[in-house]
């Protein structure tokens, strides 16, 4: 045997399932490597002395926890380069994030959210109208992107014809998310270059927004501003790159995912055509089943007892959010699609999808808003979705998703 299969020999299947939990090369199915990984323990040791929490009942704790920071993120996933990722409070704690939060949290009540509930289900509507002409389609190009993406932008009052140039800026960040030891020098290189263009692209607008206000979002932060709440020109544009970024990248795979789940389970899409009024529960079970955000990372600022393991100020964890969201302990046949399981008259454990606690997504109406019209508009017009070739994934680990879906889509 020669050293270098020596080495491979080694190598458990435990710590070949870590590799793989975050491997660019497994983003089709890094389901099975969390299978392994809750099968090993509720923590199991991660890159960069990392701790990776693999089960639903200590992510659930951890996440409510606020003795767990996620101010430390930047520099646990980002501290070997020099981007300057402008401050947004996704990575701050109180009081700053408070304050932040609060400014936008009025925009996203379940309220004003609903408010969009027309304007999102005349634009699914046009689109689908466009996806049937067609017949076979890149879902992702023809529907997924458009619907968040138009949705985030007319909100925060981006002007349409700028709409691609915010999908190209938010595409090369959203890359840049993940640690950067899994990135290449091009991709570090195209992330400083994406966050420089998005600040000055942002910056102009809020000039703009400055001089002649407009019943937008960006005009209502301006005017916060203003008015002497504390928001710096930085906390302005890192509020707007979350927003943006957070807004659709997303929503985005949230909407593909599901349309994959529907064609890879023709039972489930044939109930929901039954039952369109399941569109809502569905969701969640989308959510739950191939989550969009796949992990975040908490960072101990006291001595905390989780599971019987002691973690002392500094340690960090990285929360498969993925991986909980399969735990047998918490979800019955969780590898089963089913679109019910949110339904009425039955108990479910929340998904984590959305994470939980103090940093718990803001946008989770507007993103529940965006899909439940899609699965709505699915189950009352199209009779027939078929996968055309298996779909390349984007090699994003945080926010994971394909970068192509190609289907043919016949009405009902
Ligand atoms: C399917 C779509 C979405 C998913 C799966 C998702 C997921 C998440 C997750 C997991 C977090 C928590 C991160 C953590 O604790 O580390 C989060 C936070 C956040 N999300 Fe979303 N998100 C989605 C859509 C949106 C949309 C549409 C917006 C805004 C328009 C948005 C804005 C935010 C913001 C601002 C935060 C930070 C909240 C805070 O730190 O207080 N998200 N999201």
């Amino acid at each position: 045997m020669s050293s270098d299969q020596a080495a491979v020999a080694q190598v458990t299947p435990v710590q070949l399932a870590v590799v793989e939990s975050i491997a660019p090369h497994m983003r089709h199915n890094p389901y099975d490597s969390y299978e392994t990984l809750r099968d090993a323990g509720p923590f199991v040791p991660g890159p960069h002395e990392t701790q990776l929490v693999t089960r639903h009942a200590e992510a659930q704790t951890i996440l409510l926890d606020p003795r767990w920071s996620h101010a430390e993120e930047p520099e646990l996933l980002h501290g070997d380069s020099d981007v300057e990722l402008p401050g947004s409070f996704l990575w701050m704690e109180p009081p700053d994030h408070t304050r932040l939060r609060g400014l936008v949290g009025k925009a996203f009540t379940a309220r004003t959210i609903t408010g969009l509930r027309d304007r999102a289900e005349q634009l699914v509507s046009d689109l689908l109208d466009g996806v049937l002409a067609a017949g076979e389609v890149d879902l992702l190009e023809a529907l997924a992107y458009p619907v968040p993406l138009t949705l985030i932008c007319e909100l925060l009052g981006v002007p349409a014809e700028a709409h691609e140039h915010v999908r190209q800026m938010s595409a090369g960040i959203a890359r840049g998310l993940d640690p950067d030891l899994l990135l290449s020098p091009q991709e570090l290189a195209a992330r400083t270059a994406a966050v420089h263009e998005f600040t000055e692209f942002f910056g102009d607008l809020v000039e703009q927004r400055r001089r002649a206000p407009r019943a937008d979002l960006i005009t209502a932060l301006v005017q916060a501003e203003e008015a002497g709440v504390r928001l710096t020109h930085t906390e302005l544009i890192g509020t707007l790159l979350i927003l943006v970024v957070a807004g659709h990248e997303t929503s985005v795979n949230l909407i593909g995912n599901g349309a994959l789940a529907l064609i890879r389970n023709p039972g489930e899409f044939a109930r929901l055509r039954e039952h369109p009024d399941l569109a809502g529960a569905a969701v969640d079970e989308v959510l739950r089943y191939d989550p969009p955000v796949h992990l975040t990372t908490r960072t101990a600022r006291a001595e905390i007892m989780v599971a019987g393991r002691t973690f002392t100020p500094g340690d960090a964890v990285i929360v498969l959010l993925g991986s909980a969201n399969r735990d047998p302990a918490a979800f019955p046949e969780p590898t089963v699609f089913d679109i019910g399981r949110y339904g009425p008259g039955r108990r479910t454990e929340r998904h984590l999808s959305f994470g939980l606690g103090l940093h718990y997504c803001l946008g989770a109406p507007l993103a529940r808003l965006e899909m439940r019209e899609v699965l709505h508009a699915f189950a009352l017009r199209v009779g027939n979705l078929t996968l055309l070739e298996e779909p390349p994934y984007r090699p994003n680990v945080v926010v994971r998703g394909m970068s192509e879906l190609r289907v043919r889509v016949e009405g009902k």
